[in-house]
This record gives C-alpha cells, structure tokens and sequence, in this order.
C-alpha cells in the first residue's frame, strides 16, 4: 500500500511539510483512483502560505487540491516557499530571489496572506507587504479578480437584508501593478516650512488601463455584459485619462453596456443595490477597499478569493483576506477564501474544470451539510473550526468519488 500511494497520490517534491490530507482519506481516494483513473497532466504548484492565518487556510486549499487532482488523475507537486514575515525571518528580505524564480517556473501560485505585526516599525523595502507588492510586479499580473457570490446556504451570514443581497454574483476586476501603489514619484522629503512630507503619485498611463479594461470588456462579455467603472474622475487626473480610456474602448464592445461611477457612488450602490452590478472595473487603491466592502454583502472576507493574471496566463490565486494576526493559531478562521481560490487556480490557471468543479461542489457539500466557521456562523448551524471545515470539504470530495465508482462499477475497489 504504502508503494502505492507515493507513487499514485502525488510526486511529492514538497520542499516544506504542510499539512498532508489525513492518511485514511489519501489511501481511500487513491485506491479508488488506482482503479478509475490512469494520471493524465502534472503541474507544480507553487504554495506560499505567508504569514499568520495564511499558514492555517492554505494547508487546507491545498489538501483540497491534492485529493481533487488526484481523483482527477492529475499529478500535482506542491513547493513550498517563503514570502513575508516569513522570509524576513528566514534571509531577510520579503520576496527572496528564489521564490520569484521558482514561482516563475510553476503552472500556478497559491497564496496565503502577507504582513506581521513585528515588522509594522520597519521600513517599507523589509515590510511583509512589500514581498507580495514584489511577487505582483514581478509576474507582472495587471488583473486581479475578485468574484463576490453570494451563496443560497449562506443567505442568513449577511449583516444586509436578504432579500438586497440574495443572488448577487458580481466580479471587481482591478487593476494591480500601476496606480497609487507603484506609480513614481514616491517618497519622503521636507517642504518649505520644514514640515516632513510623504507622497505618492496616482497615475495610469493609457497603456496600463487599456490591458485591464481589455480584461474587463472581454470578461463582462462573457457574463451579464454589464460593465461599471469605478474612477474619482470629479478630481484625479489618472482617473480622467482612465475615464476617457474605457470610454473609447467601448465602441470595440456594442454588446457591453457601460457606466462610471465615482468611487464614494459606487461604494454606496454596492451595498444598497449590489443586484444592479456584474463586472465592476476599477484600480489598484479603490478596487482594494471596494473587494473589502464587498465582503459585507455574502457575510465574510473569509469567502473571498482572488486570481491575478498578466499576460503569461501564470496566475496568483490568494484569498482577499490577509494574515489577520488577532485570530492567527486559534483554529478558527474560515479557510473557504482559499478553498475557492483553488477552485480559481484550477479553474482559470490550470483549465482543469472537472477538479475545479469537484471542489466547488464540495464547497456546497459541507454547506448543505450544516458546517460554519465562527464568521458565518448563524443560529442552528454547526460551528466548527479552519482544520474541521478542511475535513469536511475532504469528506465532500471524497463521498463525491465513493457514489461515481459505485455508480459505474457496482462496487467500491479497496
Ligand atoms: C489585498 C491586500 C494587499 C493590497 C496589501 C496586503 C498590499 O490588501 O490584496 O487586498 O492592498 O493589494
Ligand atoms: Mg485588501
């Protein structure tokens, strides 16, 4: 047996342990696999699980990955690598070399989450922050999106009416490696009264906001064909050019119908009228605070995932959420963010719809089936933890394969 499974259940080439999917299960599912399924693709997946919570939701996305992959017959490696606090520890930079590199050479990166009290007093270049600002730019990935979904099971989670937020299925696509975040001049200096001074500057160029509307045009097209976009247009300078840019670009899209709003507009009809939006454009700063506003309507940051793409199609698939140092290592967070952001890296990064579709549906699973973490935790449901929510979603997927075999070969093979 134990031949079996290191040679079935994964080529394991982890560099570092996360937390393996628990024994039984893996010999289960892969026993079953052995009999269903010849392996078909590998890809290496890069695994950054960051600091604070990421360490607890990652693990988690990842078991799911593995054991959905693996029902699929594909092979996936998991490499671990530092980025963050983490890797300020270990060589005291926030995006080692060797984590650039070797993400570069994955298929797809999953993420955790960034940023660690201890380093709050230190300059911005050895802040945790700074190495996922880094990651961004070095892969170059310009579209970050960020479905906001609200789910039948988790109807009662939202602070909001039901009746506003019931069927909400929106996408915030924003622009990640230009505007206020990276653009120059930046710094700090005095002024003429010998104040001290610290500035930025919020600029698009014409190129970088075509490439994200380009995104967003072609993605609303595929939805509802409603696109908003999100500008201070009234004020900033970027904000106009980025106005007039998607303007143009909209007579390419006669099917697309667009609108602008102003960004405090846009962040009051999100939450009084959120049904009204399908694909919401917007840049770096604004799409930051409109995604976390967003979580308001399904009920949790913790159910929001993300991926980013430039134009290599390699992909950075990490909850919205960050590494939430208050509830780091009591169990407790919702790991689903990322669960979904693995649905996300199959789905979109890797093209593998059927494992993609295996997890959602185990999503729904352990939905149906009652399980709540303490952020979406409502009156007769079943509370339970980040590690317990993990095994459910296992169960969900691996009860998924139990009725499939049944179903064609009459008996379960182990
Ligand atoms: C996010 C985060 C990051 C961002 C921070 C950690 C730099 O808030 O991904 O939403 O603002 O992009
Ligand atoms: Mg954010």
């Amino acid at each position: 047996m134990a031949g079996v499974l290191s040679f079935h259940v994964i080529s394991i080439k982890n560099s570092v342990a996360l937390k393996p999917v628990t024994k039984q299960t893996i010999k289960r599912a892969s026993v079953i696999r052995c009999a269903a399924y010849t392996p078909k693709k590998r890809y290496t997946i890069a695994v950054l699980p960051g600091d604070g919570i990421g360490n607890e939701v990652t693990p988690v996305a990842v078991d799911a990955l593995r054991l959905a992959g693996s029902l699929e017959g594909l092979e996936l490696s998991f490499e671990e690598l530092p980025i963050g606090g983490k890797a300020l520890d270990l060589v005291g930079v926030p995006l080692p070399e060797e984590t650039l590199t070797r993400a570069k050479q994955s298929d797809a990166i999953l993420l955790g989450a960034a940023g660690w009290p201890k380093w709050d007093d230190h300059p911005k270049h050895l802040k945790p922050i700074t190495g996922l600002s880094q990651l961004r730019a070095g892969l170059d990935v310009f579209s970050n999106l960020r479905p906001v979904r609200v789910f039948p099971q988790l109807i009662g989670s939202t602070c909001l009416r039901q009746e506003t937020v019931q069927g909400v299925d929106l996408m915030i696509i924003r622009e990640l490696t230009g505007g206020i975040y990276n653009a120059h001049p930046r710094g700090f200096t005095t002024n003429e009264q010998g104040d001290e001074v610290g500035f930025c500057t919020e600029s698009y160029s014409s190129t970088e906001v075509d490439r994200i509307a380009r995104v967003a045009f072609e993605i609303a097209k595929q939805r509802r064909g409603k696109l908003c976009s999100v500008d201070k247009a009234s004020v900033l300078e970027g904000s106009i050019l980025w106005r007039e840019r998607v303007t143009k670009m909209s007579s390419e899209y006669p099917e697309v119908e667009v609108t602008h709003l102003l960004i405090e507009t846009a962040a009051m009809d999100l939450i009084r009228h959120p049904k009204e939006f399908d694909v919401i454009l917007t840049g770096i700063m604004f799409g930051d605070i409109l995604s976390d506003l967003a979580a308001v309507i399904p009920g949790s940051v913790g159910l929001l995932p993300s991926a980013s793409f430039g134009d290599s199609g390699l992909g950075i698939f990490e909850p919205i959420h960050g590494s939430a140092p208050k509830h780091y290592g009591k169990d407790t967070v919702n790991p689903l963010a990322s669960v979904l952001s693995a649905v996300m890296l199959l789905r979109y990064g890797l093209k593998e719809e059927n494992a993609a579709k295996r997890i959602e549906d185990a999503v729904f699973d352990v939905l149906d089936r009652g399980f709540r973490t303490r952020d979406i935790h409502t009156h007769g449901t079943i509370l339970v933890g980040c590690k317990r929510m993990g095994q459910e979603i296992l169960r969900s997927l691996d009860a998924k394969v139990d009725n499939r075999v049944l179903a064609s070969t009459g008996s379960l093979v182990y």
